[in-house]
């Protein structure tokens, strides 16, 4: 999909279709009444005939045969102007492309907004992402299905020209990543696997400058990873370790982000139901927002050394697999009993997390697909964040709300630890039924030295396989949950 920026009147730009946002309530202001003037008010007739309620999400289509340069004009709904976000209008520009691309139109305009306090770049950020993730297919494997968008064109005011642009590059870097860990997610698990990870990491080193290191199973045995080699040895795909490294010029601190990398999680020997598995290829969701997130970083520049960090394992059965009651000693030295296999996420996390702690960052952030108990809490519709720093949280839960990802702040008492304490070992990997999200937290904790750190799960958010939890701009399958929030982050953490 390409982009321009015009300053073109809204009336006097060629094109398939012409978007505008429109509030509920009202009459129509700034483009809207401005189009609807140049159309002799058949665009207000045409609303008020349709009983257009501008919900956001909503769209309507109006004719212009010849009226104006647009064949037609979008209307898109942004719901009440009190309760305006920047999330609306991502959804409303989500909406707009999703209805052009039904449409079989090729060329879009989007007209500009103008809504205090935003700024136009953040409010362009917004329209591109909304743009760029709504039109979003994976169709690797298949012919798409809707008629595919191919340039759009964003009005800005004059003098707001300069502002638009930054707020397209951003938009467009920030939509490109998102997009990048879903087409990774989406990919079947016969196709990536951990040396496919690995290899993409190689791919992603060369391309943008960073450095990067991969341990292969070799490596990881020599550096007493043992904890990442047991989740991977029911497989025939020995599991790697990888990371990547963003350095700018004086850094003013270090955050390393880890992502779970499980390609395929079948439970191993504590198997997961036939029903249970067929989502699993998505079990290395974090991994790849990590991936993607730091992709994008030579070109955001933000001036924090950020470290990557994905264990990519596939966890199977096998004759060679690992079994409920072996004991392994992870990177920090501290003993495990896996007493469930299907527990494996915080078991490479364990060796993944105390390497980072090793390389002295400043704060840990993990993204992963850890538990079904954060879904069964959330539904699909929010990441829980847990962690031993409420500042860092907070940073967090702000950076999200920005980027529209939902994320929602689950307890972390000291008590849950006592449930994966075991007779044999430090810990066990599965500590019973109940609060398994604050379980699984409690456990990784164990394994970042007391250094500042959040854990983000985002199984409820990561792969949709119904209609729920859909919108405007997620469709069934990966989301890509994590990348913008990681980069609106990084991007405003100066120290
Ligand atoms: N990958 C799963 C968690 C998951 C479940 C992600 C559903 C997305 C959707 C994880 O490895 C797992 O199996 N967790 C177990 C842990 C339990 C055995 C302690 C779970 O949550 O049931
Ligand atoms: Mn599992
Ligand atoms: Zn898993």
């Amino acid at each position: 999909m390409e982009f321009s920026v015009s300053t073109d009147a809204p009336d006097a730009v060629p094109c398939d279709a012409i978007a505008v946002g429109v509030f509920a309530g009202g009459a129509l202001q700034g483009a809207a009444h401005r189009l609807d003037e140049a159309l002799g008010g058949v665009l207000s007739a045409s609303l008020a005939e349709e009983k257009f309620e501008a919900k956001p999400g909503s769209t309507a289509a109006v004719h212009t045969h010849g009226r104006i340069a647009a064949a037609r004009v979008i209307v898109s709904g942004l719901g009440a102007q009190t309760e305006f976000t920047l999330d609306r209008l991502r959804q409303a520009a989500a909406a707009a492309v999703r209805r052009t691309g039904d449409l079989h139109a090729g060329r879009l305009a989007l007209t500009a907004l103008a809504i205090p306090p935003h700024s136009s770049a953040a409010l362009t950020q917004a329209r591109v992402e909304g743009t760029i993730l709504g039109a979003y297919q994976f169709t690797r494997y298949r012919a798409p299905r809707t008629g595919q968008v191919e340039h759009v064109t964003l009005l800005a005011d004059p003098p707001q020209r300069d502002e638009v642009e930054r707020g397209l590059q951003r938009g467009r870097l920030f939509a490109d990543a998102a997009v990048f860990a879903r087409d990774l997610v989406n990919e079947p698990p016969n196709v990536v696997n951990p040396a496919y990870v690995a290899a993409l990491v190689e791919d992603i080193g060369r391309s943008t400058g960073l450095r990067w290191t991969v341990f292969d199973d070799d490596a990881l045995r020599a550096q007493q990873m043992d904890a990442i080699l047991a989740v991977g040895q029911g497989s025939m795909q020995p599991p790697r370790l990888t990371v990547l490294e963003y350095i700018p010029p004086n850094p003013r601190r270090t955050i390393a982000i880890v992502g779970k990398g499980v390609t395929f999680d079948s439970g191993g020997l504590s198997l997961k139901t036939a029903e249970g598995m067929v989502t699993m290829k998505s079990d290395m969701a974090g991994g790849a927002a990590v991936l993607a997130t730091m992709r994008a970083l030579p070109a955001l520049a933000p001036p924090v050394r950020v470290l990557g960090i994905v264990p990519a394992v596939e966890n199977l059965p096998s004759g060679n697999a690992t079994k409920p009651g072996d004991i392994i000693r992870a990177l920090n030295g501290k003993t495990i009993e896996i007493n469930n296999t299907d527990a494996e996420g915080r078991v490479i996390l364990a060796d993944a997390l105390a390497y980072a702690a090793q390389q002295a960052p400043d704060e840990i952030i993990d993204l992963a697909t850890l538990t079904g108990s954060a879904v069964i809490a959330l539904g699909y519709l929010a990441a829980a964040v847990l962690g031993n720093d409420q500042a860092l949280i907070h940073r967090l839960l702000d950076a999200a709300a920005r980027a529209g990802e939902r994320m929602w702040q689950l307890p972390l008492y000291d008590e849950y630890l006592e449930e994966m304490r075991s007779d044999v070992a430090d810990l066990k990997n599965s500590g019973g039924r109940w609060g398994g999200a604050e379980k699984g937290a409690a456990f990784l904790r164990e394994f970042v030295d007391g250094r500042p750190w959040a854990h983000i799960d985002i199984a409820p958010v990561a792969f949709l396989d119904t209609k729920e939890g859909t919108g405007p701009y997620l469709q069934k399958g990966a989301t890509g949950y994590g990348v913008r929030t990681l980069l609106t982050y990084l991007g405003s953490e100066g120290g």
